[in-house]
């Protein structure tokens, strides 16, 4: 028997699923890890840990297989973070994360002093907080010894690669949040390399996600108990592998992720306009493009209020207090920016909000605010990708935050739009378990893999008195950060 295996490298956990050839996950394993927050806005992690994470969480997911059948290794990545390594190929610093705002000086020179106009030219988009080129600006400005070490640079996943196979790769689609890559013509921006100091020789090769990179070195084999001739795809972004794992490729289809961040994605086979760059324009997994709206904290916010505010983990039983009847009539509202906010406001400075709270204001009335405050978030991105013309008019849904029933009826309702549980719910593992599939020829094609293995479990539809309802509240939710934009800075101060 042949089996593969795909990862989805998270924010706050690794996790692993064994796949057969008929698409069945034959086993899933978890693995939590750190992320080290050195000040408010700032998140790292120490990449050798996510590196131990998969040691460890592989062997777990094969103890019951013979190690010789994983035919290869497919990884999807939280995306943006600046890996960099030392002409030994030693990690230099703890990675800098998508979601740490520390840029905000590099993201103003430039979309400032560069211009808009030429980062749009030469990578299709601007720049933003948790991208990496403005990292890089940031490690010279700030910590010039680390600077001078930088031989390589690569994203989290890649390095979990580079550990596996010593190769220096990169795949289109997670090359593409960097803000260093032509990501029209698939090339490094020689301007943008300039720009940021970056020699070309510091760049990982680029692959298309579903290329084989190499295979694994004997050491980290005989590790993990499988063989040297397994094959490592390059891999995917997880937004890109997490669509490609809910069918969301092609033209004009749409996946909402709920993790950690929240994304809305809208697939085009040729490239896009991304008209006012609200909407990041990436490669995706299947060699086309995608544009995407990314909130910083989403599922996030749920796992926040729960267990810093309620004192508990427990998050189904927590939402299971929430009265449905309240839904679209709660007075309290909450702005979710706990790490500020990337898509569409963009600012650095922005924190979490609760507004409308009385003396009869309840943890669930307070928790239902936070669900529908997420939603709402998304619908500000939804609403972008409207305004450039896009029409939406069903999505697929994944992610954690995607597994709560409530949650899912909130989103259709406060978005109106008709939404597919796909029937495999690990999105990103399961795109990057396909993407193996296809490097090694398992399926010809993804339209063919996505026939057999890809269905939609259950839609959730909205109704219509419930969305009029979130439509009023929709219209209250977007007067509030605009009020209080301006007191944001005096805060952070
Ligand atoms: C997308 C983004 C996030 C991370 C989360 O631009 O920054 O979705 O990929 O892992």
């Amino acid at each position: 028997m042949k089996y593969y295996i795909g990862a989805d490298l998270g924010t706050s956990s690794l996790k692993l699923v064994l796949v057969n050839k008929n698409g069945e996950i034959i086993k899933s394993v978890s693995k939590a890890y750190d992320v080290i927050y050195p000040c408010e806005t700032w998140s790292e992690q120490n990449p050798e840990e996510l590196f131990n994470a998969f040691v460890i969480g592989t062997k777990e997911l094969i103890s019951e297989i013979r190690g010789e059948e994983v035919a290869a290794i497919g990884i999807a990545g939280q995306m943006h973070g600046l890996v960099i390594l030392d002409k030994d190929d030693k990690v230099i610093r703890n990675t800098i994360l998508w979601n740490d705002a520390r840029t905000h000086k590099e993201v103003e020179y430039l979309n400032g002093v560069i211009g808009k106009e030429n980062l749009s030219k030469y990578t299709a988009n601007i720049a933003f907080a948790g991208f990496t080129a403005p990292k890089l600006l940031w490690v010279k400005a700030n910590e010039p010894e680390n600077f001078e070490k930088i031989s390589k640079f690569m994203l989290p996943k890649d390095h979990i690669n580079y550990c596996l196979t010593g190769v220096h790769a990169t795949d289109y689609s997670d090359a593409s949040g960097t803000l260093l890559l032509d990501v029209k013509n698939k090339c490094w921006s020689k301007e943008m390399l300039d720009i940021c100091f970056v020699k070309e020789e510091w760049c990982p090769k680029l692959y298309e996600s579903y290329e084989v990179i190499g295979t694994v070195k004997e050491d980290i084999a005989n590790i993990l108990g499988i063989s040297k001739n397994t094959v490592v795809i390059a891999g995917a972004a997880d937004n890109a592998g997490a669509a490609i794992g809910t069918g969301t490729f092609g033209e004009g289809r749409c996946n909402i992720s709920i993790g950690t961040s929240g994304t809305v994605l809208v697939t085009s086979d040729g490239f896009p306009s991304a008209e006012g760059n609200e909407l990041h324009a990436f490669a995706h997994s299947d060699g086309g493009f995608y544009l995407m709206g990314c909130m910083l904290s989403a599922a996030s916010c749920n796992k926040w209020f729960c267990e810093n505010v309620l004192s508990t983990n427990d998050f189904g039983k927590e939402s299971e207090k929430i009265d449905e009847a309240c839904l679209g009539k709660n007075n309290v509202f909450f702005l979710p920016y706990l790490m500020g906010e990337r898509s569409p406001i963009n600012d650095t400075d922005a924190s979490g909000v609760f507004i409308g709270l009385s003396p009869t204001t309840t943890r669930s009335d307070m928790l239902l605010a936070v669900f529908e405050g997420v939603a709402f978030a998304i619908r500000d991105s939804v609403e972008v990708a409207k305004s450039v013309g896009i029409n939406i008019s069903k999505s697929k849904i994944c992610g954690g935050g995607a597994k709560s029933p409530l949650w899912r009826k909130i989103f259709a309702n406060v978005l109106n739009l008709e939404l597919e549980i796909p029937n495999v719910e690990e999105g990103p593992s399961f795109g990057a378990a396909i993407l193996a599939m296809i490097a090694t020829g398992e399926y010809a094609s993804l339209e063919e893999c996505a026939k057999k293995l890809i269905a939609c479990k259950e839609t959730v539809k909205p109704d219509s008195a419930l969305s009029a309802l979130y439509e009023e509240r929709y219209e209250k939710f977007k007067k509030i950060y605009p009020e209080i934009k301006n007191l944001y800075k005096e805060l952070r101060k």
